[in-house]
């Protein structure tokens, strides 16, 4: 593996699932591998998990680290090629990521979308840029498309949790009172797709995702249609994909309740969090028996560290 972006980067996805479970249990088994390897964290965008865990990993691992917030400590980066830079961008992309790379064995990028343009969103421009100027590999901590750290994590709980050997898993839009990203959504949609799930997608009507992401799973529009029977329900509000960046819905219906629940084969309730409580995701539920939020969060180390060992592996030894 060169780079992490998306799940398509990942040769065997059973065989790295595999691998994250035995580092769970022995996290220090490879605590040698990083010796003298750096790993530059660049954030964009605020983050908790990703952030503290993709710094574990790497600690786990015997990697330096190092962290900036370069939305708000470096100078303002242009992206446009051959642009004269007279306005108030500082710095071009491809001089900031060729640096970068000099001080970095690898490099960790968060960077959302703006959602105002879908296509310079979903070219992920920001992103090639550093794989193309930094040369060295590039690992997702979320970008303007995908989250595939978090749904790695997501695919580790899922199979921790099961109690037969194809479950159902169904992701369900909920409500926001902001526009997000579909990332998460996009991204667990292509994870599930590589695993051993039946897999369903419910959500209001306009609430499509790029089918690039979701290939042929079905679409049930009544929610609790598509909840019975389900092992899982991983719950996400994200911003419509045709009506880019919009908010097109704010009923609460979509909320999920232990009421709701009943119609489930017992199932286990997923978030990536933060979650807005009892706007996307009930208090009773997130406080309750059903509720994973935690161990998906404690997972996002093991996914992370199984990836970056993967790199250090196949790129420097
Ligand atoms: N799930 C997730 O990526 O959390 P953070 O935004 O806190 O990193």
């Amino acid at each position: 593996m060169r780079n992490f972006l998306s799940v398509d980067d990942v040769e065997d996805v059973e065989k790295l699932l595999q691998k994250a479970l035995k580092l769970k249990k022995e996290p220090f088994e490879d605590s040698a591998l990083g010796k003298n390897k750096t790993i530059g964290l660049i954030f964009m965008n605020p983050s908790t998990r990703t952030r503290l865990s993709t710094q574990k990993a790497a600690m786990n691992l015997g990697m330096n680290v190092m962290i900036m917030n370069l939305d708000k400590e470096g100078w303002a980066l242009e992206t446009q090629e051959g642009i004269i830079m007279n306005q108030n961008t500082v710095e071009h992309i491809k001089d900031a990521a060729a640096v970068m790379g000099r001080y970095c064995d690898i490099i960790g990028i968060r960077s959302f979308p703006k959602l105002v343009d879908k296509l310079e969103d979903y070219s992920e421009d920001f992103f090639q840029k550093f794989v193309k100027y930094a040369k060295v590999p590039i690992v997702s901590l979320e970008s303007a498309t995908l989250h595939p750290l978090q749904s790695f994590a997501d695919l580790i709980t899922i199979h921790e949790h099961k109690t037969k050997d194809k479950p159902k898993v169904v992701l369900t839009w909920a409500p926001h009172i902001k526009p997000l990203p579909q990332a998460v959504a996009n991204s667990f949609s292509e994870w599930m797709l590589k695993g051993n799930v039946d897999f369903v997608i419910t959500h209001p009507k306009g609430y499509e995702l790029y089918e690039k992401f979701t290939g042929s799973t079905p679409i049930i529009y009544d929610q609790n249609e598509a909840l019975r029977d389900a092992d899982f329900i991983y719950v996400k509000n994200w911003s419509s994909y045709n009506d880019y960046g919009q908010v097109l819905s704010l009923d609460s219906n979509w909320m999920l309740t232990n009421e709701k629940l009943e119609v489930t084969n017992n199932a286990k309730v997923m978030h990536c969090l933060p979650v807005r409580r009892n706007i996307e995701l009930s208090d009773e539920i997130l406080d309750g028996p059903d509720s994973l939020v935690v161990e998906q969060a404690e997972n996002r180390v093991y996914s992370c560290q199984a990836v970056l060992k993967e790199i250090l592996i196949e790129n420097f030894n």
